[in-house]
């Protein structure tokens, strides 16, 4: 049998992230110099997928957050207790090495980031990203994120419809 060519570890000190590039240097700067004082700080969790020859292919992150009742579609809204805020998994950021884009490495960290949310003990109704541009946002989108009300870089997806799409 074949192995994987990836496995999705969370970040650790002894991962390499010297040499991650995804082509956008906000990102690359962000991992390779902020990404472990948000996780002491507990602001933020951190995932790696790691090919076989140890290489760090993608990451993303993953917090609390909650969104505004009022931005969700009314049809799910009427279907949610009427407080204001609703509990939400944001998962900040999302990126693939330049060398490793177009394999269904990001579509497969998404996949890997909604099953934490939909595992995790504490409860939330939705995962929220925040696309750092409309290519972004057009790659979310493809995967069956929706915006939030006249937010199209702020995109959702119920946990519940992941749950039944991931067969969790
Ligand atoms: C966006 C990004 C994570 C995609 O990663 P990737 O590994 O190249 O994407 P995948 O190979 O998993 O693509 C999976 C699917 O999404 C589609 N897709 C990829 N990028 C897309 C885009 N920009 N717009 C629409 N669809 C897109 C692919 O065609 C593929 O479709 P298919 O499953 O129907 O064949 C990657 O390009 C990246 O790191 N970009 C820079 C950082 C960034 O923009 N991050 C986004 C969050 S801010």
């Amino acid at each position: 049998m074949s192995e994987a060519p990836f496995q999705v570890f969370a970040l650790h000190s002894s991962h390499d992230r010297a040499g991650f590039q995804c082509g956008s240097d906000p990102l690359d700067r962000y991992f390779q110099q902020h990404v472990s004082q948000d996780i002491r700080r507990r602001v933020t969790a951190c995932y790696v997928a790691v090919s076989n020859d140890q290489r760090i292919a993608g990451f993303y992150t993953l917090a609390s957050a909650s969104v505004l009742l009022a931005d969700l579609p009314g049809t799910m809204a009427k279907k949610l207790p009427r407080y204001p805020l609703v509990p939400a998994v944001r998962m900040g950021r999302l990126a693939v090495d330049q060398k490793y884009k177009g394999l269904g490495l990001g579509g497969a960290l998404l996949a890997d980031a909604l099953a934490h949310a939909v595992r995790a003990e504490i409860a939330a109704y939705a995962l929220v990203v925040d696309a750092k541009d409309e290519s972004a946002a057009a790659f979310y989108r493809h995967h069956g994120l929706a915006a939030l009300f006249q937010q199209p870089m702020t995109l959702f997806l119920p946990l519940a419809t992941a749950r039944g799409g991931l067969g969790l």
